[in-house]
């Protein structure tokens, strides 16, 4: 098993939390929201970010899946994630968003292609307001504009898992952020 070096440590993560929590309080009012995590990677930072907003908030969730020639994970480690690949819905949302406070939650930004995808999708719906929390984001990484709202961390272009992210599924479990070394 590779070693894996701790990038960002629960306590970092659940202090930036509050930050971010109190920022969507602050900015909603007393407005209620809808929290809109993307499966499967958001849902830790889903759970985290909703108990530090004081707001009436309901949850849905959102399911992608990225066509075709996506690497394999031990190719995407050696050559950099590069997922070039399309972005398909797996799973809608169950209630509709026209007219409401959307928040889309999602664990990593990164080439950015998943988060525009989204974004269409949902804007297209006419919610009264549409904003992106993003735990993390690799700004280096971006290929098409678009950026978060509520970021927690920029971050280097290393491959991460824990806290919600995985490699091959794995280690989503982990409470700190962790790098899988390349190479
Ligand atoms: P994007 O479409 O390239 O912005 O990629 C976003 C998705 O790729 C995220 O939702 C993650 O599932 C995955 N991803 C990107 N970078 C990493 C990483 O460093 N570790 C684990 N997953 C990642
Ligand atoms: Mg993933």
């Amino acid at each position: 098993m590779t070693e894996l070096r701790v990038l960002i440590t629960r306590q970092q993560i659940g202090q930036r939390i509050v930050e971010l929590g109190a920022a969507i309080t602050r900015d909603f009012r007393d407005e209620p929201i809808i929290l809109v995590a993307v499966l499967k990677g958001a849902a830790i930072f889903l759970a985290d970010l909703a108990r530090q907003v004081q707001l009436d908030a309901t949850f849905d969730f959102i399911g992608v899946s990225s066509y075709g020639a996506r690497p394999s994970p031990d190719e995407e480690l050696k050559l950099g994630w590069d997922s070039t690949g399309e972005v398909r819905l797996t799973k809608d949302l169950d209630q509709s968003i026209a007219g409401k406070n959307v928040i889309l939650v999602e664990d990593i930004l990164d080439t950015g292609l998943t988060l525009a995808f989204l974004k269409k999708l949902l804007v297209d719906r006419e919610p009264k307001t549409f904003r992106i929390a993003a735990l993390l984001d690799k700004p280096s990484r971006r290929k098409l504009e678009i950026r978060g709202d509520y970021v927690g961390f920029s971050i280097p272009d290393e491959f991460v898992v824990g806290y919600g992210l995985d490699y091959a599924e794995m280690h989503r479990n982990l409470p700190d952020i962790c790098v899988i070394p390349r190479g």
